[in-house]
């Protein structure tokens, strides 16, 4: 029995030896350096990211199998990658966080299989997974093990996509391939300063084009926000971006067949938004900030702006109204004018995607005076990236409710989510003008003889124009026609749209069977 006993207590003694070792990760010493830099380590991460004691680990013991250039006899915690599952608010995730600490957090043959143990169980179980990167990319010893590793990642966070939210926390270095799995999912969050994503990094970059760019300028959080909308969120250090992760969830379910988290509201259905009566400017070419429109008409304190930075003639963002959550697109008349361009096209397109994959109903608010005019937009494939949005909004079967407060003309108008592309629910503002093109443009158009052939033509311009403008730049044409549901006090926005959208949350549509669309990329 005493023996029983003690080889009993030896086996314990051993799983106590070993898992000290795995979490002390990569040892004291580069915890501490990784400390002063600023970053956690992947443990401390993790805590601060789930709730009290929910974390449950899986595959603590897994080592490399690997033995070329020095890696035989090498003993990685955990392979470098701390992997499992946990809850946020109350809610299971799946979880990887690589670990700068041990053998630069690089992805290896077995590391790779721990987080594509994650990927798969967390698509089984429709629950959200969330990836904190830090990570000196793929694991140089172990060749093309570790390229396959990322190759098989690459393919899960495909599958998974439009089932479970993916989201990423780049929180040091993700270099090379390695920034393809982050692209891939829905959402990146950057740690300014320690986050850094790059395909070749400076010292390619010099050798092969002469120029010279710092690491941080080339692929720093600021860079991937604001350049070239790779980013949709920055945090100033780790405990920040952990917490826009928890507040990101708590608008998302946790897959594609269930309904966001609804929330317990104060906030009034029917609240006046006294401020939004006054807010439009007397003529309609000065600008206002479409921001203060969506902060009013939806509850209290919910807007969550996403990519803002980035387009900003484009403001998307999650929220909620009446306490469900929605997803807000809205022309910014404060830069460009509202102006669709390029890259406004791609994040509306994308978000609405987005939205449509996880049950968000869509608030469009219209103040578009048309697409950016330019030869660098034609050039870029305005046509290209203009047909994402009416693809997506066409696409979109989720309760999608428009409101126009100002322009609506031309092909912007229909982009803007129109009635014909497939709005559920149009409103309008007296201010509204919709045309096929702004007053100036089509006086000039419609009326260039006339006005050629006038004593005065400014003056002749100045009354067609003026007639035009009173004849259809306002929203009781297309109200008239059906193209508008309701002409609205500005004040009664809210109280509008959460009826509508009370009214649309049972909608059911159905569009035909295929393997999947040929969206224009
Ligand atoms: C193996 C690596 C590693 C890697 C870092 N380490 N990156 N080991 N493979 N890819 C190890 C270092 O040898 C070092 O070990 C420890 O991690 C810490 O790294 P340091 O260089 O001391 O840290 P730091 O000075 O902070 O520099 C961080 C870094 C640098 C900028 C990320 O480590 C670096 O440039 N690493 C290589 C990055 C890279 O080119 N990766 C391949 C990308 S291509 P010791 O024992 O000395 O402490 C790629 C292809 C993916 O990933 C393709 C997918 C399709």
């Amino acid at each position: 029995m005493a023996n029983q006993e003690s080889n009993r207590d030896a086996k314990t003694a051993e799983l106590d030896r070993r898992l000290e070792r795995i979490h002390a990760m990569g040892g004291p010493e580069r915890v501490e350096r990784q400390h002063g830099q600023g970053k956690l380590s992947a443990r401390e991460r993790l805590q601060c990211l789930l709730d009290p004691d929910s974390f449950e680990e899986i595959g603590a013991h897994i080592e490399s199998r690997a033995t070329e250039l020095g890696m035989d006899g090498v003993r990685a915690a955990a392979d470098g990658v701390v992997t499992g599952c946990g809850r946020i608010d109350g809610r299971v995730v799946y979880v990887f966080a690589q670990d700068f600490t041990v053998l630069g957090g690089s992805l290896g043959e077995m590391h790779a299989v721990k987080i594509q143990r994650i990927q798969d169980l967390a698509l089984k179980s429709g629950v959200p997974i969330i990836g904190l990167n830090d990570s000196g990319g793929a694991r140089i010893q172990e060749g093309v093990d570790a390229l396959n590793g990322y190759g098989e990642i690459f393919k899960r966070n495909t599958w998974a996509s439009g089932v479970i939210p993916q989201i990423t926390v780049i929180m040091g270095p993700s270099a090379g391939g390695a920034v393809y799995s982050p692209a891939l999912t829905d959402l990146i969050i950057m740690v300014r300063g320690t986050g850094q994503m790059f395909i070749t990094g400076p010292e390619v970059i010099k050798s092969v084009t002469g120029e010279a760019v710092s690491q941080d300028a080339l692929g720093g959080a600021e860079t991937q926000l604001k350049k070239s909308g790779v980013a949709h969120l920055v945090a100033d250090g780790d405990d920040q971006a952990l917490g826009l992760v928890r507040r990101l969830l708590s608008y998302l379910p946790a897959n594609n067949v269930e309904e966001p988290p609804t929330v317990d509201i104060h906030d009034p259905y029917d609240r006046l938004g006294k401020n939004l009566a006054r807010l439009m400017p007397e003529d309609s070419a000065r600008p206002y900030d479409v921001k203060e429109v969506i902060e009013t008409v939806v509850d209290q304190g919910s807007f969550f702006e996403l990519q803002s930075g980035y387009a900003d003639n484009l403001v998307i963002g999650l929220a909620r109204m009446g306490g469900r959550p929605v997803g807000i697109i809205a022309n910014q008349p404060r830069v460009l004018a509202g102006t669709l361009d390029i890259n406004a096209s791609d994040k509306l397109a994308r978000f609405v995607r987005f939205c449509d994959a996880f049950n968000l109903a869509l608030v469009t608010l219209v103040d578009t005076p048309g697409y950016l005019p330019g030869t660098q937009q034609e050039f870029g494939g305005i046509i290209r990236h203009g047909a994402k949005v009416l693809y997506a909004y066409a696409e979109a079967v989720v309760p999608k409710v428009t409101v126009i407060l100002r322009k609506a003309y031309g092909g912007a108008y229909l982009a803007m989510c129109s009635r014909s592309v497939g709005s559920d629910w149009v409103l309008a503002w007296p201010s509204a003008e919709i045309a096929v093109m702004g007053p100036e443009g089509a006086a000039n158009i419609i009326f260039r003889e006339s006005i050629r052939q006038a004593k005065d033509p400014d003056e002749a311009r100045r009354l067609k124009t003026k007639d035009y403008r009173q004849r259809f730049a306002h929203p009781y044409v297309a109200a008239a026609h059906g193209q508008v549901d309701a002409v609205i006090y500005p004040e009664a926005t809210r109280h509008h749209v959460i009826r509508a959208l009370m009214a649309l949350y049972n909608k059911r549509d159905e569009r035909p069977a295929k393997r999947h669309g040929n969206i224009p990329l």
